[in-house]
């Protein structure tokens, strides 16, 4: 496995891999979730690239770039034993040179969700997505769906700007007991890792109440509401049923629907979601 720390080093190493080349974009500290769209890489495409960047460009100055956790030895060694050709991994000043003053913005999918407490977020990952583009060319970009507005944003990325990429969206990985993987679970201590099962037990209540014959989004996302409110630790952001394309919340669930939620638990913020009808892919 080669480790590329330069643009040109990048290229210089991408440009003898077999296509088609597979390109998992990651902030490192990986776990299982991670890895899953790395084997989901290299099940559909002859050479596999990862990324590990964490890009500051994406977190608001009060939220935590400086604590986001990071262990690249052991990411090297779980990204080689999984069969990856290529890890990218750029300083800052490699990405954002003195003087970098552009940005890629998708406007109206990020007004919502997680774009609406974190409002220069989707800026900062579409900016960076779009230059790991421009030095990978990959064939295919894997993304997983625990990040679900992210695949969304990513998509219109590509079919706006005319990228030569197949999105790739992957199923969330969980912990036994429910929670959707993290990087930012370890910020939890054991009480508030206990309060956080919430978050994917309410998320399986809507796919229950859908799967009662409920359509009503607002009767859903009073349910899950109460659900989240009977957990004293869990401060909910926001409960969310939305049409997948716009995002726009809907009243009565017809077509496909996006259930998710975000939620701070101690230091952490956390997301999950569900598509119903259930089996239904986000793309
Ligand atoms: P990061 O949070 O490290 O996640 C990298 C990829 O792993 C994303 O596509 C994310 O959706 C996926 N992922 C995270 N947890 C997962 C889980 N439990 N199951 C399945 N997939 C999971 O997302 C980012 O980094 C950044 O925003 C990035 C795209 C790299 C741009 O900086």
């Amino acid at each position: 496995m080669d480790v590329a720390t330069t643009i040109a080093e990048c290229r210089r190493l991408r440009a003898e891999l077999p296509a088609p080349v597979g390109f998992v974009p990651t902030m490192g500290y990986l776990h299982e979730g991670h890895l899953s769209l790395v084997r989901e890489a290299r099940a559909r495409a002859a050479s596999v690239v990862a990324s590990i960047f964490v890009n500051p460009s994406q977190f608001a100055p009060s939220e935590d770039l400086a604590a986001y956790p990071r262990d690249l030895d052991r990411d090297l060694e779980l990204l080689e034993a999984e069969g990856v050709d290529l890890v990218f991994h750029p300083t800052v000043g490699e990405m954002y040179p003195e003087g970098f003053d552009t940005w890629v913005a998708v406007e109206e999918l990020t007004k919502r969700l997680e774009g609406e407490s974190r409002p220069t977020h989707f800026r900062g990952v579409a900016t960076v997505v779009a230059k790991l583009f421009q030095i990978v060319s990959p064939q295919i970009a894997v993304f997983g769906q625990k990040d679900a507005q992210q695949a969304l944003v990513i998509r219109r990325l590509i079919e706006d700007l005319a990228f030569d990429v197949e999105l790739v969206v992957a199923p969330t990985v969980r912990e036994a007991d429910g929670l959707a993987m993290s990087s930012r679970n370890t910020y939890l201590s054991a009480d508030e890792r206990r309060a956080a099962t919430i978050l994917r037990r309410s998320v399986v209540l809507a796919e229950e109440r859908y799967a009662e014959g409920e359509r009503s989004a607002a009767a859903i996302r009073l349910a899950m509401q109460k659900l989240i409110a009977s957990e004293p630790l869990v401060e909910p952001l926001y409960v969310s049923i939305a049409d997948v394309g716009t995002l726009e919340e809907l009243e009565s669930i017809e077509g496909k629907g996006l259930v998710s939620l975000a939620a701070r638990v101690g230091k952490a913020r956390l997301i999950d979601n569900t598509v119903l009808p259930p089996g239904e892919g986000l793309t």
